[in-house]
């Protein structure tokens, strides 16, 4: 069934996206376009833009960019189709004969997956069953289990398939949902003698399914596989009953495997999802942050639940969230921890998750030997370069929290921080500079700019904010001449000038008259001597509040101490950015 493209256009012109993306963001008119914060990154200053004429969207801090459908699939992490049913039902659009809505494919997905999790359910209601028997065991409770739509896939081979294929539906439509395998062209039940849990979105869809082994079997769990319906990067296990204690609670804990969602929530903390052992995605991040910002990682505590952990909190963090992290003693998942310990204890647990940032100087510490000269010194070059992901207010916090530790001088750190892996290079700055005067005694920035303001007189007002380039004495002399002689759409009178120079600077006026020439290109060669000079000033500026900051008092000063630190990220990431897109 083809996807009538009509109805795409028709939803692009009725949803005007100023309107789609103004529901969600808070945008400001400005000029021809639309500003706001950009819901797909971090940011404290709007560099999200709308234009209404174009009907797109842009993030000149992200790169995000596109037009209202893609908006609304990125923003509720929605494919295609979903992005276009959604609008169609926001804005009465009609869907009908156009291969969306209520007529399409995937509907007839969800049926079939619902009809398999209806199966599975009441497999397990018939007791005895070994699913519900091992569940059991396991301390779990019928009304929870039934909650849960827990099931059990029995140990015959084509249970599922007979049914199904009772019902009149294709092998083609149940192998691509990964109900079934085939092998020797034989068709049988991919889940077999498993606890079964269904996997339901959002919108209380089933789309997909994990199978618990019953005892030791292997694998211990097997999931259903990627299919139009179910891609494990956009699901969160257990959110669809969650996501209001979730907002309520403003916390999500965030754990690794279905039996924690389910022992937690059986134990009265219901504000939990899991990841299903995957590392979390970018799209998880962004639907749980439709409901909270603030979320503890409650991984197991072995090597890879701590690395997924770590890996979970960078992302976790870039999309803008409050991340923890939960220590379960004694090498415990959540689900043994809260059983045998109970509610309080865990909720005990949570309230003293370590912070991000604490979390990761805490593994980075471990890696070193604190005890010696070199163990310190490459924890705190590490620390230093943590220190640059945080807002300058954070930043501050860990700066002294990691100097009371390790005993060295908040200013030496501070040096460390700001200093280390930029190189503000005045020094070489001062010698290039000092080559570049050359025999005409300035500088080529200084001779270009005189040479400016003597073809066309408008370059002068236009140099004016600038005058401090002009550094030596001479050539500032004949910028205040300038300045002086200036009238507006009239060109300098040289002789004039020249009478009201001294020799030195009548030699470097004459020099750049004979040696510089633009051609056309003038406007070009003033931009370029624009940017150099802001460039510099800021590189000046980033030196001077380095310096600064390295000599202040750590307790006096602390409130000038934020307010440089705040302006030197700026000028660094600032300046980060511009690296960037020279690449
Ligand atoms: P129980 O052993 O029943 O308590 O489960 P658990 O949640 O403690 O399991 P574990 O910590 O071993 O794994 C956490 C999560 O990783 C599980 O819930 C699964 O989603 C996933 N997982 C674990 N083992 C496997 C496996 O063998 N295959 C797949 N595909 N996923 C697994
Ligand atoms: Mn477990």
């Amino acid at each position: 069934m083809g996807f009538n493209d009509n109805i795409v256009e028709e939803i692009k012109s009725r949803c005007n996206i100023v309107d789609v993306i103004g529901r969600h963001v808070q945008l400001k008119k400005t000029g021809g376009n639309h500003k706001g914060l950009c819901p797909f990154h971090n940011e404290k200053t709007p560099s999200f833009v709308v234009s209404e004429d174009k009907q797109i969207f842009t993030c000149f801090g992200c790169g995000a960019t596109g037009d209202v459908i893609e908006f609304t699939q990125r923003f509720n992490n929605m494919d295609f189709q979903g992005a276009i049913e959604k609008l169609a039902d926001e804005y009465s659009i009609e869907l009908k004969n156009t291969g969306f809505g209520t007529e399409g494919k995937k509907v007839q997905l969800y049926e079939v997956n619902r009809e398999a999790a209806a199966f599975f359910y009441n497999s397990f209601t018939k007791e005895p069953n070994k699913a519900a028997t091992y569940m059991r065991s396991r301390g779990l409770e019928p009304n929870i289990l039934r909650k849960f739509g827990i099931g059990y896939a029995d140990d015959q081979w084509q249970s599922l398939y007979e049914l199904l294929k009772g019902k009149g539906y294709q092998d083609e439509l149940l192998l691509s949902l990964g109900l079934v395998s085939s092998s020797n062209n034989r068709i049988f039940d991919k889940f077999r003698d498993r606890v079964i849990f269904p996997i339901i979105n959002t919108r209380g869809k089933v789309v997909g399914f994990g199978g618990r082994a019953i005892g030791d079997g292997m694998p211990k769990y097997l999931n259903s596989h990627e299919s139009a319906v179910f891609q494990k990067k956009n699901n969160l296990y257990g959110l669809n009953l969650t996501r209001e204690d979730i907002n309520r609670e403003d916390c999500a804990i965030l754990v690794e495997g279905y039996m924690d969602v389910i022992s937690l929530y059986q134990h009265g903390v219901r504000n939990v999802s899991a990841s299903l052992g995957t590392a979390l995605t970018e799209n998880q991040a962004a639907m749980l942050k439709r409901y909270t910002s603030n979320i503890v990682l409650a991984y197991d505590a072995d090597e890879a639940g701590q690395t997924a952990a770590l890996r979970g909190m960078e992302i976790l963090y870039k999309a803008g969230c409050n991340v923890k992290v939960l220590d379960i003693p004694d090498g415990k998942d959540p689900d043994d921890f809260v059983r045998k310990n109970g509610r309080e204890a865990f909720l005990e647990l949570v309230r003293q998750a370590t912070p991000f940032m604490d979390y990761k100087l805490r593994r980075l510490k471990k890696q070193v030997d604190l005890n010696t000269t070199e163990g310190s010194v490459a924890f705190l070059k590490k620390a230093a370069l943590e220190m640059k992901n945080l807002s300058p207010v954070e930043a501050e916090t860990y700066i002294k929290k990691i100097a009371a530790e390790t005993g060295i001088s908040e200013g030496a750190f501070r040096l460390e921080v700001f200093g280390s892996g930029y190189s503000a290079i005045p020094k070489e700055q001062g010698k290039a500079e000092a080559r570049r005067k050359g025999k005409a005694g300035c500088t080529m920035l200084e001779a270009n700019l005189i040479r400016l303001m003597l073809l066309k007189s408008s370059y002068i007002p236009q140099i004016e904010p600038y005058k401090n380039a002009f550094e030596t004495a001479a050539c500032y002399r004949i910028f205040e001449i300038l300045r002086s002689l200036y009238k507006p759409d009239e060109e300098i009178d040289l002789k004039q000038l020249e009478d009201s120079l001294d020799e030195e600077a009548i030699a470097i006026l004459k020099h750049t008259m004979d040696t510089i020439q633009f051609a056309d290109r003038d406007n070009r060669v003033f931009e370029e001597c624009i940017d150099h000079i802001r460039a510099t000033t800021s590189m000046k500026r980033e030196e001077e509040l380095i310096q600064v900051l390295s000599i202040l008092d750590d307790e006096k000063d602390s409130d000038k101490i934020l307010e440089l630190s705040k302006e030197l990220m700026e000028i660094q990431k600032e300046r980060y950015k511009g690296t960037r897109n020279e690449l």
